[in-house]
This record gives structure tokens, C-alpha cells and sequence, in this order.
């Protein structure tokens, strides 16, 4: 089933201390947002991405992406929000759209497939995995109640919807001065169900240095 992929790709990446936009810095031979993209590019299903980036910066991706014929940039925004937000306005058709963050280079296709299916039917689906701790919730250092932990999912990127109805969250999100930490929220405030699709462990998003030892090590893996 075919889709359109949004991606952010503005941020700092203050975290990860790295002096630059982190997603210029390499695991193995490419950078970080080279991995994340190609991920979509080999994707006959996804008809078009749309990469939010810093105007500044945009002459450095395209040289880092080489092939960038099926991508539209778009100007970001001082918040992630504000990124997606020029992408959503940027997009022309009606169908099912993805939003990926571009420090999540570890995505498979399986879960892409799963989700465009699940938001075709239900509207809205984001990626998630099972909290593998115990969650405890506390106040002033002191715990005052340990969290069912079934019920609990940890978020990840992307996450899939039906354009009009992301189009309607982000734009009510504009006018309200709502800034969510993901498209769900903005999704889940005006009522409407979200679906979680089981996603993988791997699917981590590059944070901080400790991060890209982890990518490495899922590289090596993947080879
Ligand atoms: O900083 P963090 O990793 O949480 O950002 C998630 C994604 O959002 C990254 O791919 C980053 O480049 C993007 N972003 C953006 N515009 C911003 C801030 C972050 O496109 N203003």
C-alpha cells in the first residue's frame, strides 16, 4: 500500500554534543541521515518523501544523499512540531502519510508495511515497544505507586495517518499553541483513537554518543 514519508531533519542535536547537526555524523560509512533515508528510497511503496531542513544545510544533505530526485525540501521550524508541520503543508495528495523522525536509521520495512495498514483502516497507528522495566511512579524521591506494566509502551517513530486527519491535529495544534513531544498527541487531544503497532528494540533514535556505539553494533548486525 503506498504512502508518503515525512522527515524531520532541522534539529541541533544538542545531546549528542557533536558541534553540528548530529545527523551528519557517520555509522559505518554514511551518515545518519543517509541510512534513515535510504530506508524509504528503496521502498517502492512510499511514493514521496518530504525532508524538513535547515535552509542552511540543505546543499550539505543533498550532497550526503547523492540521489535526491524523489525528495521535496522543505524549509524547518524552530520546534520538530513546526518541521512536520511545514511538511504537512507542503504535501499535495490525500492518502496515507508517515512521520519519521531522521535519527531513527534502524527502521524495517516490516513495521512501515504494518503501520500504513493499520492507519488505512483505523485512521491513526504509531510504532511502539513493551517497557521491558519496572515503572515506578514517584513524587520528591519517593515512590508512590509502581505502574502496570502491560499497559505501558515506550513511542517511537513513524507514525501513520490518514493526511486529512493529521492535517486537522496539526492545524488545531497551530491555533491552540499546543506543542506536543509527537504527532500523536496532537492526534490523541481531539479524541480520536490511536493504534499501536508492535515495533522492534532496534528502532532506536540516535540520542546521545552512547547511541552510536549501539548503531554500529546494529549495522555490523544487519551486514
Ligand atoms: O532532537 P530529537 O532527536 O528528538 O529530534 C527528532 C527529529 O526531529 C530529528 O530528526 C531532528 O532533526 C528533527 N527536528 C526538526 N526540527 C527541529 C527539531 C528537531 O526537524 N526544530
Amino acid at each position: 500500500m503506498r504512502y508518503t514519508v515525512m522527515i524531520p531533519a532541522a534539529g541541533s542535536g544538542t545531546r549528542m554534543g557533536a558541534g553540528k547537526n548530529k545527523l551528519f555524523l557517520k555509522i559505518g560509512e554514511h551518515p545518519i541521515l543517509y541510512h534513515t533515508v535510504s530506508i524509504f528510497q528503496q521502498d517502492p511503496q512510499c511514493e514521496e518523501i518530504i525532508l524538513a531542513v535547515k535552509t542552511e544545510e540543505q546543499a550539505t544533505i543533498q550532497e550526503i544523499l547523492k540521489e535526491h530526485s524523489n525528495i521535496t525540501f522543505v524549509e524547518g521550524g524552530g520546534e520538530r512540531q513546526d518541521s512536520v508541520a511545514a511538511c504537512i503543508a507542503a504535501y499535495k495528495g490525500e492518502g496515507i502519510v508517515l512521520v519519521h523522525d531522521a535519527a531513527r536509521p534502524f527502521l524495517n520495512s516490516l513495521v512501515i508495511e504494518a503501520l500504513v495498514r493499520k492507519a488505512n483502516d483505523t485512521g491513526a497507528a504509531i510504532a511502539a515497544v513493551r517497557v521491558k522495566d519496572t515503572i515506578k511512579f514517584a513524587e520528591n524521591g519517593t515512590v508512590q505507586q509502581t505502574v502496570d506494566r502491560e499497559k505501558l509502551w515506550m513511542v517511537q517513530t513513524p507514525q501513520a495517518f490518514r493526511y486529512e486527519l493529521l492535517k486537522k491535529a496539526s492545524d488545531q495544534a497551530i491555533q491552540d499553541d499546543f506543542l506536543g513531544t509527537d504527532e500523536s498527541m496532537l492526534v490523541e487531544r481531539l479524541g480520536y483513537d490511536v493504534s499501536i503497532v508492535e515495533s522492534s528494540y532496534d528502532n532506536v533514535k540516535m540520542t546521545t554518543q552512547e547511541d552510536l556505539a549501539i548503531g554500529e553494533i546494529l549495522l555490523a548486525r544487519r551486514k
